[in-house]
């Protein structure tokens, strides 16, 4: 087949890479340099997967910025463009989305659109009626940055919101890239589906702010928070994974999918879609009071990634957390080798280690990574109790 896919960062290049293992993909972006990556069998994206199947597999992969070219032929058209949160509409921005859905639409007749961006609850069900066409389809991605190939040659769950057999094609090629063959799929209605992403997300969002949470309250209480998790986590109703304290959930996903969930509840009663936009925003403000209180001046961030093998900040808690000492009245300063300017965000860079220890009198470190900090604990505070995650 003909596979299209709109939108080369995490979610686009993993499934481009699947499907290129068995059909003929084309992948569209509005970056010239990514495409130009990507022709040239590199990843614009650090992720090891990505990059030993793009180098070393035999894969029917091309890259293209031109929009005809991508869509005239396609028997089916992933659309995996951002969906950034507005924070004027209290939505989702699904603007890149219903570009690609008119493209398609005005350029094929016949392909199948699979829209694999995290998208509002009823979103489908609008795009089908404004458009008079059963041709949109919804199936939620699950991936981890990182891990996005990964996590689609070993899926969770493949689920696809269409009951037809428009959702039984999209599954069964989904399944078919995929390496674990023993995978759960489950077809749904569009709404449905949309309603997974949304609900797992949040999910996920509400267990770190749990034990952040729980966190917080030990470290108030000069309690070992550590002893306390495990004990709770022994329970295999809870489980022992996914409970590791931080500065904050954080990254593209969960910050702005929390949001989008409580839009979708307008009208409906609840506490705790709400409370969970809410219990992250105080625990950031409860790590810049605990570091405010202290008599520094100047205050580090050692890496601004929200987790490990990540190479990107969005909405990175750290940030955050830096922004609001900054307010404070603090220094900060920061040491992040992705970056090569002197400044980010406001915040002056100092890439030689040494010198960037000297000058801090606290180290913030949301993921003690490696023992590069071991020579000054005494400086860091971080609640990484269990490196990982
Ligand atoms: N990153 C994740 O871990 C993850 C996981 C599950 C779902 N999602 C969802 O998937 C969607 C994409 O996420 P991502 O992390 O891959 O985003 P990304 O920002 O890494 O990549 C999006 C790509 O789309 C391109 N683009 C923008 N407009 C375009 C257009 N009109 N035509 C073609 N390309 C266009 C951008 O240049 C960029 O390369 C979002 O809705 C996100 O919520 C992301």
């Amino acid at each position: 087949m003909n596979i299209t896919i709109a939108g080369t960062g995490y979610v686009g290049l993993s499934n481009a890479v699947l499907f290129a293992q068995n059909h003929r993909v084309l992948a569209l972006d509005v970056v010239p340099e990514k495409v130009a990556l990507i022709n040239q069998k590199r990843s614009p994206i650090a992720d090891k997967e990505i990059e030993t199947y793009l180098a070393t597999k035999k894969l029917d992969l091309r890259a293209t910025t031109d929009v005809a070219e991508a869509y005239q032929d396609a028997d089916l058209v992933f659309v995996c463009t951002p969906t950034n949160y507005d924070v004027a509409t209290h939505h989702f921005d699904t603007s890149s989305v219903e570009k690609v859905i008119n493209d398609v639409l005005q350029l094929n007749t016949k392909a199948t659109i699979v829209i694999k961006s995290t998208i509002p609850i009823g979103f489908t069900k609008s795009m089908r009626l404004k458009h008079d066409t059963d041709r949109i389809v919804f199936s939620p991605e699950f991936l981890r940055e990182g891990k996005a190939l990964y996590d689609n040659l070993h899926p969770s769950r493949i689920i696809v919101g269409d009951k037809s057999s428009r959702g039984e094609q999209v599954a069964l090629l989904l399944k078919e890239g995929a390496l674990e063959k023993d995978v759960a799929v489950l077809l749904t209605d569009f709404d449905e589906a949309e309603a997974v992403k949304l609900f797992a997300n949040n999910y996920l969002a509400l267990r770190v702010a749990y034990f952040n949470e729980l966190d917080s309250y030990c470290v108030d209480q000069n309690l070992n928070a550590k002893e306390i998790i495990q004990g709770v986590s022994l329970d295999p109703r809870i489980g022992d994974y996914y409970n590791n304290p931080s500065f904050g959930y954080g990254g593209y996903c969960l910050p702005k999918d929390t949001k989008q969930l409580v839009a979708n509840f307008e009208g409906i009663p609840q506490n705790i879609i709400s409370a969970i936009v809410e219990a992250n925003d105080t625990r950031k403000t409860f790590i810049v009071d605990r570091i405010a209180s202290k008599p520094i001046k100047v205050v580090g961030g050692y890496r601004l990634i929200m987790k490990l093998g990540s190479d990107n900040f969005r909405d990175a808690a750290i940030v955050d957390v830096l922004e609001r000492l900054k307010a404070k009245g603090l220094e900060v300063v920061i040491y992040e080798p992705q970056i090569k300017e002197e400044q980010y965000s406001g915040f002056k860079v100092v890439n030689d280690l040494s010198a960037f220890k000297e000058q801090c009198d606290t180290i913030l470190v949301n993921r003690l990574e490696n023992d590069e900090l071991n020579d000054i604990l005494d400086k860091v505070f971080t609640r990484d109790l269990y490196h990982r995650d």
